[in-house]
């Protein structure tokens, strides 16, 4: 290929791929109201007109606004778009985003729209560093993780109704479920290589590449299903002390749990709430909405254990044909602590912010769900929550030791 056109070539499917990425969120708002995409369930959840607000922000904050001469399309959006980076100012606290009837959804909508204009022009000039190169990638696959957000948030709120609206008629989902394959995959000890080495994008958490040791372990060739939780339920896994971390035992207590969350027991069947509605629970259909407490107690109950985060990337690289469902169903809790790789180092400047200074506390999840757009995941991806959150669209697989 000819040099010079290189650049032009770049720019223009740079521009499509922007434009296609921006287009989804949107596209999961249609068809819901003003009402439905203003309101917020929980402190953890942001009402989807703020996922609409926030990931066009990102762009405008972490791009735009580096030239000395932006103007800002609403400087007060600063304030209220922001979500947790110190070094960008004061903001408009995490628990308080319902609030903000104003602006409007068509003035966020509106918003958007000029964000797009603005980056299409920024990148007709064409990104100038490396940097600059990586943080566009960056605000594009921050869309996509918001576009999951926004589902996660809003089959939160759709749960809080009476009604048990159906936010759609057909779950949007990016691939269809595939089918169990039964068994387990078993892999020697030895000596792996695990995170991002060097080409295309990751997020900084995924690397270094690094060596780990493994022991010989085996790992579930399937995700665990609705009917294998109504099997730990019926056999007292709530009320079993002894299958619990301490602080997942006092999660039950204090939160009454005794099934997963959108779960509800009405003589005797088990229905759950989902994006369309309440339904049957599917017992074939991977499990849902479990906490990483409830995971680790149910394995446990199993007689296994959750993988750590090297056992699933090195199983999910090494042998992917083992398995169904790696990814497009739900992410998979791990063992694994979320904590810097050996000699990690955050993006330089404010996306410093963007996940380092998270690691304390979280738990790893490998893997995709089905509301995770189909090219953004990776098998290095290191997704993470607390250990008492449920609301995203979460469950397990096992694994166990090998002799
Ligand atoms: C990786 C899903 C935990 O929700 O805070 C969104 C994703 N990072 N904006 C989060 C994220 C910045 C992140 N999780
Ligand atoms: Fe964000």
């Amino acid at each position: 290929m000819n040099a010079r056109f290189e650049p032009d070539t770049r720019a223009a499917s740079d521009v499509a791929r922007f434009r296609c990425v921006r287009a989804a969120m949107p596209a999961l708002a249609q068809g819901l109201s003003v009402e439905d995409l203003s309101a917020q369930s929980m402190a953890d959840c942001s009402p989807g007109k703020w996922h609409l607000a926030h990931t066009s922000w990102f762009f405008e904050a972490l791009i735009l606004a580096c030239d000395p001469d932006y103007r800002p399309v609403d400087p007060r959006f600063q304030q209220l778009f922001n979500s947790y980076y110190e070094a960008l100012g004061e903001r408009v606290p995490r628990d308080q985003r319902g609030l903000m009837t104003r602006p409007s959804v068509d003035e966020v909508l509106a918003y958007r729209r000029e964000i797009d204009r603005r980056m299409a022009a920024w990148l007709a000039q064409g990104p100038s560093s490396g940097l600059e190169r990586y943080l566009f990638e960056l605000g594009l696959h921050h869309d996509q993780q918001h576009q999951e957000l926004f589902l996660m948030d809003l089959l939160n709120l759709m749960s809080r109704s009476p009604l048990d609206p159906a936010a759609y008629e057909v779950e949007p989902r990016e691939q269809p479920v595939e089918t169990t394959r039964g068994g387990v995959v078993s892999f020697d000890a030895g000596l792996v290589s695990i995170g991002h080495g060097r080409a295309g994008f990751a997020f900084d958490n995924e690397g270094p590449a690094h060596r780990v040791w493994l022991e010989p372990f085996a790992l579930a060739a399937d995700l665990v299903t609705n009917g294998d939780w109504i099997r730990f339920i019926e056999d007292g896994g709530y009320t079993r002390s002894d299958l619990w971390l301490s602080d997942g035992w006092a999660t039950v207590k204090a939160q009454g749990w005794t099934a997963p969350l959108y779960w509800r027991c009405d003589g005797g069947d088990w229905t759950v709430m989902g994006l369309t509605g309440r339904t049957p629970v599917d017992p074939a259909a991977p499990l849902r909405h479990v906490s990483f407490y409830e995971a680790d107690a149910y394995a446990r109950w199993a007689g296994k254990r959750l993988p750590s985060e090297a056992e699933w990337e090195h199983a999910a690289t090494t042998a992917p044909e083992g398995f169904s469902n790696l990814s497009g169903e739900v992410w998979q809790w791990t063992s694994s602590a979320y904590a810097p790789y050996p000699g990690f180092q955050p993006t330089s400047g404010t996306a410093a912010e963007y996940n380092g200074k998270f690691m304390a506390n979280q738990m790893v999840l490998r893997g995709g769900a089905f509301a995770t757009p189909s090219d953004h995941a990776r098998v290095t991806y290191r997704n993470f929550f607390y250990p008492q959150q449920r609301w995203a669209f979460m469950g397990l697989r096992l694994a166990e030791d090998a002799p």
